[in-house]
């Protein structure tokens, strides 16, 4: 049996996730039109002998209340939210609730971050932790080596997999190889979160017994009950045959800002060629929108058959999409309203927004090519475009027909910074106005255009 965990976390963790978190819960703002944490409870279904799935965290009750209830329903697997009175860290969080997880007798108990976007192929990681025979298993990926300090680092032997050193985003370098985040254990794992406790506890005392060093250290240690998987668990167990690791060559991203959740919303969407086809809008019949690369439409969304939408969009319940309106790389949320001949590129639109007619939403424009299709670090680039008369016409080939030369080669200056627009809920943007590159909070209404600019 495989009891699966995952970790959500709460209100005072993803607060880069603003002004998006200000709304839902992080763990369910939509990506490719489905709550984040949904993807990975999917990808827990398939686990072979999987009897529950927990999210841990730290959110109110009611929150997760709806969804937990509507999804157990939808999968048909039982999916429960547990509440932590206070933050106890990602392995003192599991820890709280072990006598649920051990209720099933599970043999292991799979435990996924929340916060991150991947493709977790958690039935081979499986496979492989009882290969191993250890503690847990990992998932790693190798980054580049300037993105590594972000995340945990390792080092593992290459022919066992054992894993050898482990460091939380360290200062210097270690390796590129990271921790993904998504792990495997057998029950004894609550067996080593409690030797942190206990040696936490018998450190406490022996300060107590030396008042000076007691002053001086308390403001230091963390709560006894605070444990991290990472710093306290995973660092001290490497090199001893009881972690191991498993590497993915397949997809996988850390969710911490909004600007990153478009990212991830296109690796789902293009996921869903292969998963889920049915959720793709295929814009077959004369009364549908144009539509190119993968898009998600929710059923309840009405799209003029005149909008052109894609690639990379997903357009969320009651959504009202006007005639002659562009969609390109945007995750338009409920309820929004987009009027006739607006433009929207790589954009979020919150709740309930509506943009007025001839307006542009949008991030700037060579840095929206990018960010989207490379990821690359765009100070260095100048961009040219072949055989094709616009912008729009060269996203719409298949074959990308862009020239890229190193900026010493090249001229113009691209020295602008890398761009999303995000309108929190219920913005307005009126009639032909042009919003670039912009942040806006919750309730603002535009009546003039802005660029670069944060409007609070
Ligand atoms: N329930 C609960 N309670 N969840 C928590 C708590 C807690 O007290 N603290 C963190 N979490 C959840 C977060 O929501 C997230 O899903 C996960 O646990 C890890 O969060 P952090 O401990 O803040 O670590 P991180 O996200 O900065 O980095 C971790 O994940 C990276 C991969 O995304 C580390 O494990 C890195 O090594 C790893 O590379």
């Amino acid at each position: 049996r495989v009891v699966a965990v995952i970790m959500v976390g709460g209100p005072t963790k993803g607060t880069r996730f603003r002004p998006l978190s200000l709304n839902v819960p992080k763990p369910l703002f939509p990506l490719a039109g489905q709550p984040m944490v949904q993807h990975p409870i999917l990808a827990c279904r398939i686990i072979p002998n999987l009897v529950q799935v927990y999210l841990i965290g730290f959110y109110e009750e009611r929150e997760f209340a709806l969804y937990v209830s509507a999804i157990s329903n939808e999968l048909r697997i039982p999916v429960r939210y547990l509440r932590e009175d206070k933050p106890h860290g990602s392995a003192g969080g599991l820890y709280n609730f072990k006598d649920y997880i051990m209720e099933d007798d599970p043999s292991h108990i799979v435990l996924l971050n929340c916060d991150v976007c991947s493709s977790f192929p958690l039935p081979d990681m499986l496979e492989a932790h009882k290969r191993y025979g250890g503690l847990g298993t990992l998932l790693v990926i190798k980054v580049s080596a300037e993105s590594a300090n972000q995340f945990g680092e390792l080092v593992a032997d290459p022919v066992t997999n054992e894993l050898l050193h482990y460091t939380e985003k360290p200062e210097t370098f270690v390796s590129d190889r990271i921790n993904c985040g998504v792990y495997i254990f057998t029950p004894e794992i609550f067996t080593a979160i409690q030797g942190v406790f206990t040696q936490r506890k018998d450190t406490a005392n022996m300060r107590r017994m030396n008042s000076f060093e007691a002053l001086q250290s308390a403001t230091k240690a963390l709560p006894v009950d605070y444990v991290r998987l990472d710093q306290d668990i995973l660092s001290p167990l490497a090199g001893k045959k009881q972690l191991y690791t498993y590497e993915t060559l397949d997809f996988w991203e850390q969710i911490k800002t909004p600007g990153i959740s478009l990212k991830c919303s296109a690796l789902y969407l293009a996921q869903y060629r292969y998963t889920s086809p049915h959720l793709l809008a295929s814009g077959d019949g004369t009364k549908s929108a144009t539509i190119i690369g993968d898009v998600f439409i929710h059923p309840s969304a009405k799209v003029h058959p005149t909008a052109k939408i894609g690639p990379n969009v997903s357009i969320s319940a009651n959504a009202r999409i006007g005639a002659g309106v562009r969609l390109i790389s945007c995750i338009i949320l409920d309820d929004v309203e987009i009027k006739e001949n607006a433009v929207v590129i790589h954009s979020i639109v919150g709740w309930k927004s509506s943009i007025g007619k001839w307006s542009r939403v949008q991030a700037s424009f060579i840095l929206f090519l990018l960010a989207f299709y490379w990821s690359l670090p765009f100070q260095e680039y100048k961009l040219t475009f072949h055989n094709c008369s616009t912008l729009f016409d060269a996203i719409e080939l298949s074959e990308f027909p862009y020239k890229f030369e190193h900026a010493s080669q090249a001229e113009g200056d691209y020295n602008a910074k890398l761009g999303i627009t995000i309108l929190g809920e219920a913005v307005a943007v009126e009639d032909e106005v042009v919003v670039v590159n912009s942040i806006v909070l919750p309730h603002k209404t535009l009546s003039v255009s802005f660029q670069d600019e944060i409007i609070l």
